[in-house]
């Protein structure tokens, strides 16, 4: 097979642009070279010689010698502006962010099949898991039932911290800052959004539905407290912030990221600190587990070498599932059995429980376990989450 040479300009010399070059420079490819990369702040100290830099994206975007562009910047308008002008200039494009293709998939899509260029992602879910392209590929033409999983490292390092070590939300997510697990910002991780970042990639190829993410419901554990935790403990459960991708009928897909109580039989229960897991569940092959690395420079670098090595025989994704697929729908009629603890008195028309199997209020909290519709917990989402109310789905088993 002939092999493409690929001429790289990078975006972005962060953890993950610096990971790639290292990756690189270990593995010693022939045909992969990186000849120019794209930062944003000049005067920061760089590891590369200095003529290879530049501040200037069309110093990258007009070189016809360059046939790849590798984006790994931080912002998502930036990055769909950078890599939509490579695409129209005839350049394949590997990206490591997950916001800037979910925000933009349905142009992302159009621009791959107008330009016939390849777009590629499998660091962007996951890092390290090499789970984008085993869905894509391996279980292109099975029926998925359901995707679930960890996503999300940094939230999952707060709730081991605070689960094993005691430590409260507070103190946990500071450790996470000091070891550079969580951003100065850590909205997204902590309040789910990267999470549904990753599960609307993963949707795209395991079901072949695109979603937007201003459709999908997302709770995150910011509002988790010590008495969640001791709630879960006296089970023997633990509580993981788990994005679902769940069949729920014909052409109906449901789709949510919320913590959820798991119990030690589900192998998320042993998925701890910054690791990240992913649960399939196959019509044939039953149910899969990934687990490894979801971020860090060598895991992200890993996937997008990966990546690089695919794009160098040709590869496109196919979007097997998406191509055939005409009228999923998103299903937010399912009733999911939640727990929720709120500082103060819950009313029922702020959340309507279509049952409920337990109340409890005290003078700090009210908790009630019941049954509710997802829909009316998206029509909720915003005030529960200004006042501080605590969500998480009952144990369900994983369906087998
Ligand atoms: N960190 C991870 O483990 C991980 C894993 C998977 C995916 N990702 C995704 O990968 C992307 C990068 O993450 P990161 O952790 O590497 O971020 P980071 O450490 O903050 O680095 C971001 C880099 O992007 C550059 N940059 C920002 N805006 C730019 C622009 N408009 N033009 C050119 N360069 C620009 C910055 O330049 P300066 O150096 O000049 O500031 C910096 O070098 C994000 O989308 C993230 O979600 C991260």
């Amino acid at each position: 097979m002939i092999k493409q040479t690929l001429n790289i300009g990078l975006f972005g010399l962060g953890v993950v642009g610096k990971g790639l070059l290292d990756v690189l420079q270990n593995s010693n490819l022939p045909g992969i070279a990186v000849k120019k990369i794209c930062v944003k702040t000049p005067g920061k100290p760089r590891e590369v010689a200095p003529e290879k830099l530049t501040f200037n994206a069309s110093d990258i975007l007009d070189d016809p010698s360059i046939n790849v562009v590798v984006e790994t910047i931080s912002g998502s308008e930036d990055a769909f502006h950078i890599v939509s002008r490579a695409m129209r200039k005839g350049k394949h494009v590997v990206t490591a962010n997950k916001k800037m293709v979910a925000d933009n998939f349905s142009q992302l899509l159009d621009l791959q099949d107008e330009t016939g260029v390849s777009l590629l992602y499998e660091s962007a879910a996951c890092g390290g898991i090499p789970i984008v392209r085993t869905i894509e590929e391996h279980f292109g033409s099975e029926p998925m039932e359901q995707i679930s999983g960890i996503f999300n490292g940094t939230s999952n390092f707060i709730l081991s911290k605070m689960f094993r070590d005691r430590l409260d939300f507070a103190v946990a997510l500071k450790q996470a800052q000091d070891l550079g697990f969580a951003e100065l910002d850590p909205s997204s991780d902590v309040d789910g959004l990267d999470a549904k970042y990753k599960l609307i990639l993963l949707t795209a190829h395991s079901h072949g539905v695109v979603a937007s993410p201003e459709t999908i419901l997302h709770f995150g554990i910011r509002h988790l407290r010590t008495a969640d935790i001791e709630f879960a403990r006296q089970q023997g459960l633990k509580i993981k912030l788990l994005p679902v991708c769940k069949r729920t009928g014909t052409n109906k897909l449901a789709l949510y990221v919320m913590p959820g109580l798991v119990g030690e039989k589900d192998g998320l229960y042993h998925v701890e600190d910054e690791f990240n897991g992913v649960q399939l569940n196959t019509a044939y092959s039953g149910r899969q587990f990934f687990s490894g690395r979801g971020a860090g420079g060598f895991p992200t670098g890993s996937a997008l070498l990966s990546d690089l090595v695919s794009l160098q025989r040709g590869y496109r994704y196919p979007y097997q599932k998406h191509r055939l697929n005409g009228h999923t729908l998103l299903d937010e009629d399912i009733a999911l059995r939640v727990y929720a603890r709120a500082p103060r008195t819950i009313l029922p028309e702020i959340l309507p429980f279509d049952t409920m199997e337990y109340a409890e209020q005290s003078a700090g909290h009210h908790c009630i376990i019941g049954e509710i519709k997802l829909k009316n917990l998206r029509k909720q989402r915003e005030y529960l989450h200004e006042q501080g109310v605590f969500i998480m789905r009952m144990p369900q088993d994983f369906e087998n």
